[in-house]
């Protein structure tokens, strides 16, 4: 059943990769767009710098960022996460306004794991400094065998978190419910490869394994359809399409992609804070507005 879905859906949601991106999407460079922000001795550019590879030791993570913020837009990483026995690494991929007090911030967390047991997809939302609402999701496939696609969908109507097309989370804005929404401040793209084993797998007890070290992770094909702030511009692709994120098509997901994120929440979501009553007697109130 769970593989008959499975063929299902990555069958009827192809079309839509290309339906997705109807501007051709401008491949951001390594170079051109990102900065290394931590280690610089830890990541390396390969393939002339449309890919790079990030390394983790007991001596340092690692980490970069984009040059540019943004203000809405939809971003996208292909990634291959640390393999073999990733215990207690997190990779993130993470939108943030990189303010103190008034955070905004959309978090992808892989959570690594022991050698035959599933990676964990943490996501976050930070809305004006509040954040504590993670969901947890365990991948259907082993993103550590190759790339995958994953990326976030970011207007003013919705928050979208997709792993190839498939849509693992949305927040909605529901501003009108008293709910915050981040809608009032730019936000670069980081990602960062650490070592977390304080808290990433089974909540810490398990160790990251230094006899594997050095974990590695992979990305390519960084694509940034986003309108930069602060003397940057919109990217080409963006302005060839009139900032195609906002059309009505991305104000909820259609039809295939409900039946997908559905198929998630039942199948593969292993925590949901909406849920979890012994953190929340009272669900907030995002979780009562609906999905
Ligand atoms: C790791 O594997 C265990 C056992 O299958 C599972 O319960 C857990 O959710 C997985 N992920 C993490 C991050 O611990």
């Amino acid at each position: 059943m769970a593989f008959a879905m499975k063929a299902l859906v990555i069958f009827t949601l192809l079309p839509l990769v290309s339906f997705l991106h109807p501007s051709m999407a401008r491949p951001a460079n390594f170079a051109r767009d990102f900065h290394v922000t931590w280690a610089d001795s830890h990541i390396t550019q390969i393939n002339g710098g449309s890919a790079i590879q990030l390394l983790l030791d007991q001596s340092s993570g690692c980490g970069f960022a984009s040059k540019n913020k943004f203000m809405f837009g939809h971003v996208s990483m292909k990634i291959k996460l640390v393999s073999g026995d990733s215990a207690g690494t997190v990779t993130a991929f993470y939108l943030s306004s990189e303010t103190d007090s008034i955070r905004d911030e959309l978090d992808f967390e892989f959570l690594g794991n022991r050698s035959g047991h599933p990676y964990t997809v943490q996501t976050n939302v930070y809305a004006h400094g509040k954040g504590d609402r993670e969901q947890r999701v365990n991948l259907w496939f082993d993103p550590s065998a190759d790339f995958h696609t994953y990326s976030i969908l970011w207007n003013r109507h919705h928050i979208v978190f997709f792993v190839d097309a498939i849509p693992i989370r949305v927040y909605k804005n529901n501003q009108a419910r008293g709910v915050a929404y981040p809608n009032a401040q730019p936000m670069g793209i980081y990602s960062t490869l650490w070592n977390a084993d304080d808290w990433a797998t089974r909540g810490g007890l398990e160790k990251t394994d230094w006899s594997k070290a050095p974990f590695r992770a992979y990305y390519k094909d960084f694509d940034i359809e986003a309108c930069a702030v602060g003397g940057g511009s919109c990217s080409s692709a963006a302005v060839a399409s009139s900032n195609w994120w906002d059309a009505p098509l991305y104000q909820q997901l259609n039809a295939v992609q409900a039946r997908a994120y559905r198929w998630v929440r039942v199948n593969h979501m292993v925590y949901d804070y909406c849920t979890d009553r012994s953190r929340y007697p009272v669900p907030p109130r995002e979780c009562l507005a609906g999905y």
